[in-house]
């Protein structure tokens, strides 16, 4: 059975994969970090489009995979509807800012959304804003530069930007006109939570996508009559340097990496 293909601009898939790994324990994922063209996230619509189309049409071509997850809200907003009109035998999964369970699940009614400025400043975020945020507050988070700190585990940046950014998200707390709720609208935050929360009360809830992709893409799998009960594995493959894609899943993977392999493409 081929492979399910994974992108994103870098690392900060690894957050979803992780997710897709322990939900499809039986799937072969091949994971694709545009790292030589990251980040996606400051650049604009038209790289995002052409960037997306290229790993696509390589992962297709080397692996003919037999669906897609793009593991990157950016990516999404960007260019998912083009690539489905490209692709319609594909299944293809994609990942937005969780808005509409933030709104479901705060009891403050105010909300923070960290992204990326082309994710937040994207026509598809506004339409997601007009369909779920209804009479909540939602406060959107810019992190410039953040995606670039985590690519380079840059621990210094990282801790910096984070403290500016929750520093913009709050204030916290569960009293009225508090952010009790804060949605992780990028993939790579997720893997600097640890950081983000030490700038919060321990009652602050945040909510990353990677879950319920998981189990989006099982769904999809099982419509298409394409799930696998074979043995999984992993490919990840970088259009940077490999060896960075391989410390950051040692690093970040909480499954193992066994049948890892990292080339340049
Ligand atoms: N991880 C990506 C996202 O979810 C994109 C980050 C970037 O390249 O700026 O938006």
């Amino acid at each position: 059975m081929p492979s399910v293909g994974v992108f994103d601009s870098g690392v900060g898939g690894l957050s979803v994969l992780a997710a897709l790994r322990a939900e499809l324990p039986h799937e072969r994922f091949v994971y694709f970090a545009d790292t030589a063209f990251a980040p996606y996230g400051e650049r604009g619509d038209a790289y995002v489009i052409e960037r997306s189309r290229k790993v696509t049409g390589q992962l297709i071509a080397e692996h003919g995979i037999k669906a897609l997850v793009v593991a990157c809200n950016t990516a999404t907003t960007a260019a998912i509807h083009l690539l489905r009109a490209e692709h319609p035998a594909l299944p293809i999964v994609g990942l937005e800012p969780a808005l509409k369970p933030a709104v479901a699940t705060s009891r403050t009614g105010h909300i923070s959304v960290m992204a990326t400025r082309g994710t937040l400043a994207s026509a598809k975020y506004a339409a997601l804003r007009d369909s779920f945020a209804g009479s909540a507050h939602v406060r959107s988070v810019p992190c410039d530069g953040l995606v670039k700190a985590i690519e380079g585990f840059d621990a210094e940046a990282i801790a910096t930007l984070c403290a500016r950014y929750m520093a913009e998200a709050g204030p916290f707390g569960d009293a009225t006109g508090e952010v009790d709720t804060v949605v992780l609208g990028c993939t790579h935050y997720p893997l600097v939570k640890s950081e983000l929360q030490r700038h919060a009360p321990p009652t602050l809830r945040f909510i990353d996508t990677g879950a319920p992709v998981a189990q989006q893409t099982r769904r999809v799998l099982a419509a298409a009559g394409r799930l696998s009960d074979g043995e999984g594995g992993l490919i990840l493959q970088s259009s940077g340097d490999p060896s960075v894609l391989q410390a950051a899943a040692a690093r970040w993977l909480q499954t193992s990496p066994q049948g890892t392999t990292a080339t340049s493409a």
